[in-house]
């Protein structure tokens, strides 16, 4: 059996948007958010507060949270790296944030530039700060089937970095498949693995469609009592340390599945699928959803 509602968690402003080399406007940014709430996606990840020289796009996250202050419909976590990341961010009005480990060191040093203890140390920092401004935190692990150095991940790894974000206060733990690698095959005895040591109503799953697996990967999970998704609008995003790695499953195309499902989203595939339009028209792109593709067509 499958959940009867998914909680679709919209990554498009911030994993979407973190790559793209030309500088994005932030009223663009702003728009693109207005009309994802706007379709009834319960939670936008709207920016990171990280490094501006890590990630040159977002360092507007001050000005983008700014602009959404007034926003209500929907929740807007962002990515912190560190306690500067979070305490920029919580000056700044942000109401949830989300830290991001991973499972295999070598990706953890490449996106964060430390290893995966000393990640988990900074995160507790983090965590204990939260809770003193009692803002929810969400956890992120990245790489749980495949990193793009050491390749197959073992699932051992991946419930190892579960238990600790959970026992550190996470409220959900995302578990990333960054190059998008995973088939069912792995994906299956991964969460296994994960469900163990952490509560399967904590659990949300992060799937890019590189290989074009991301829907059968959520189909999976879905049927082993996950029922929250991440996805990202138009399918964008990429993985600049994976060659070739496409962007996050598209919103557009989950809701599609899930409507077809009969599973209860809230959100309004039209609208979804105008956001698309408004911010592929602005990159220049055609949009990496099929979903959306076909229904332009017809
Ligand atoms: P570092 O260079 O080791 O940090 O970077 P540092 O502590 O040595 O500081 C270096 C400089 O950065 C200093 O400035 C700091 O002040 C500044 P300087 O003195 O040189 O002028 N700095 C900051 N500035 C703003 N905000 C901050 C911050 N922290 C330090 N929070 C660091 C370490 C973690 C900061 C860096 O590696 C970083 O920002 N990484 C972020 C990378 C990132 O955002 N990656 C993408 C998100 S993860 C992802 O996409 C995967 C996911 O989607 C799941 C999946 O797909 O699987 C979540
Ligand atoms: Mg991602």
């Amino acid at each position: 059996s499958i959940p009867r509602y998914v909680k679709i968690v919209e990554v498009g402003p911030r994993d979407g948007l973190q790559n793209e080399k030309e500088i994005v406007p932030t009223a663009v940014k702003v728009k693109l958010i207005e009309m994802l709430v706007s379709s009834g996606l319960p939670v936008v990840e709207a920016t990171s507060f990280v490094s501006p020289k890590w990630v040159p796009q977002l360092a507007d996250a001050k000005d983008v949270i700014e602009a959404i202050q007034g926003l209500e419909g929907a929740r807007f976590p962002v990515l912190t790296p560190n306690l500067k990341g979070f305490e920029a961010a919580v000056a700044a009005g942000v109401k949830e944030v989300a830290i991001f480990a991973a499972a295999s060191e070598s990706f953890s040093k490449s996106n964060i530039n430390c290893s995966i203890e000393d990640s988990l140390a900074r995160y507790h920092d983090v965590t204990l700060a939260a809770k003193k401004f009692s803002i929810p935190v969400r956890g992120y692990i990245s790489c749980v089937v495949g990193c793009p150095v050491e390749g197959a991940v073992a699932p051992s790894k991946v419930a190892y970095v579960a238990k600790e974000l959970f026992e550190m206060g996470c409220y959900e733990i995302s578990l990333g498949d960054t190059i998008g690698v995973g088939t069912p095959g792995t994906v299956i005895p991964m969460i296994k693995s994960v469900i163990n040591v952490v509560p399967v109503e904590k659990l949300a799953v992060h799937f890019h469609d590189t290989y074009g697996q991301a829907l059968s990967n959520i189909l999976a999970s879905l049927q082993m009592g996950i029922s929250t998704v991440d996805s990202s609008v138009s399918g964008l995003g990429g993985c600049p340390y994976a060659k070739g790695a496409s962007g996050n499953v598209a919103t557009e195309d989950v809701v599609y599945m899930l409507n077809g499902l009969g599973v209860e989203t809230n959100v309004d595939l039209q609208k979804v699928i105008l956001a698309g339009d408004f911010i592929c028209r602005h990159l220049g792109r055609s949009s990496g959803s099929k979903t959306a593709v076909a229904f332009c067509r017809t």
